[in-house]
């Protein structure tokens, strides 16, 4: 008998922890190596938000809260999406979770019956199908194309619809692509679902404030109102505030829906870790000038990889408008042959010899549903990522 359950025996390994440590074993062994693979800040918590954690510890805030939230962080995100969003939730319509990613994962493990389907779009981020693999759904892969600037296409969305679809996942700006969608897109996408009243609406704003050359932000149930009562606006302090290990994520939604994830976290992780509330609450309601000028350094990074992989013979790098990952097209170097006389056939081929060759750590596309791509993260400063790219300009110059 296995000892994974059926459920976890389709989940895989997170290829991109799996390629940090393919670096760091590298590392270990005395070779140089450049790490592009990971998907966090490299800024740290602003002070403020740190000094509020430690009065929280001084106050005694160390005390098992209400499951899924304290009302005074509701009420700070309460705020937040009436000022930037210009949605209204009322604190039962707020959920928090430890983390964005369990936000998602309790939204499926509380809707998602065997069978039922979560239309993904491709490229995706990587926890999404395992996730609705977890929670017992069916992923249902809907592409986009590079062409496209990897953003859904209403007839895209249509044709990956059936009865037993329950849920959208959209994620704007994207992991991996950097992409992100006008408010005219996702009216269009949403003129689709209005025709289909069981599908759910599952957006992943995570990355609304790396949003570069004034892309003004939008959300699906701000520009489609008539979606409001069948969609999940998620979003997390990780990102925006460099928050990452302080795990606090959280959304908007219908009523029953929030009932519905309290249930499953009262019954799992119970509530976020109270400290982190508090840290969280001051990082919505203090101040916010620091994430614009975060934004515009991270803008400055995003130009330079551009423009500089624009240069490596074999590579095709859009030009994303958000997130701080680049999405370049490898197609260029499938065929060739890399310096180990390896014939490179995908894009995994391309990311390992590239790391063989020159100790660049990048994730292949094909972790993310759409080859032959890979991922650069470029949350790290201009002088790694200027060297990382001259590397990966000489791996492609050295291809046969
Ligand atoms: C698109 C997307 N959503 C959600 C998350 C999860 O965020 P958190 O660290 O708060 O769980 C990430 C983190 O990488 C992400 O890239």
């Amino acid at each position: 008998m296995s000892l994974e359950s059926a459920a976890l025996r389709r989940v895989k390994p997170s290829p991109t922890i799996a390629v940090s440590a393919k670096a760091r074993e590298l590392a270990r062994e005395g070779r140089d190596i450049i790490g592009l693979a990971a998907g966090e800040p490299d800024f740290d918590t602003p002070d403020n938000v740190k000094e509020a954690a430690i009065r929280a510890i001084q106050d005694g805030k160390t005390k098992y809260t209400d499951v899924d939230g304290i009302p005074e962080l509701k009420a700070a995100i309460r705020a937040k999406f009436k000022r930037e969003n210009g949605l209204d939730y009322g604190l039962d319509q707020i959920n928090v979770s430890p983390g964005g990613k369990p936000v998602l994962y309790n939204a499926f493990v509380a809707t998602l019956s065997p069978g039922d389907e979560v239309v993904i779009p491709t490229p995706y981020w990587v926890s999404y199908p395992d996730m609705v693999y977890l929670a017992g759904g069916e992923p249902v892969f809907a592409p986009t194309t590079a062409q496209d600037g990897f953003r859904l296409k209403p007839e895209a969305l249509e044709a990956a619809i059936t009865p037993r679809t329950k849920w959208l996942v959209l994620n704007s700006p994207s992991n991996p692509s950097g992409a992100a969608y006008t408010a005219q897109e996702l009216r269009a996408l949403a003129d689709v679902l209005v025709r289909h009243p069981q599908v759910w609406v599952l957006t992943d704003d995570m990355y609304e404030h790396l949003l570069y050359d004034d892309f003004p932000f939008a959300t699906i149930a701000q520009v489609a109102p008539e979606l409001y009562d069948r969609t999940l606006t998620m979003n997390g302090v990780s990102k925006a505030y460099a928050m990452t290990g302080w795990r606090i994520g959280y959304a908007g939604g219908p009523a029953p829906l929030i009932k519905a994830m309290a249930k499953v976290m009262s019954q799992s992780t119970s509530n976020p870790c109270s400290i982190s509330q508090w840290a969280a609450v001051e990082a919505l309601s203090g101040p916010q000038g620091f994430i614009k000028a975060r934004a515009k350094a991270f803008q400055a990074r995003r130009d330079l990889v551009v423009s500089m992989l624009n240069q490596a013979p074999g590579l095709s790098c859009p030009r994303p408008e958000g997130a701080f990952y680049v999405y370049p097209s490898c197609a260029g170097l499938i065929g060739k042959t890399a310096p180990t006389g390896k014939v490179i056939q995908t894009d995994e081929d391309v990311a390992s010899e590239l790391l063989q060759a020159e100790g660049v750590a990048v994730v292949h596309g094909a972790a993310f549903g759409l080859s032959p791509f890979f991922r650069i993260s470029y949350a790290t400063s201009e002088h790694v990522l200027e060297d990382a790219c001259g590397r990966i300009q000489r791996f492609c110059a050295s291809l046969s």
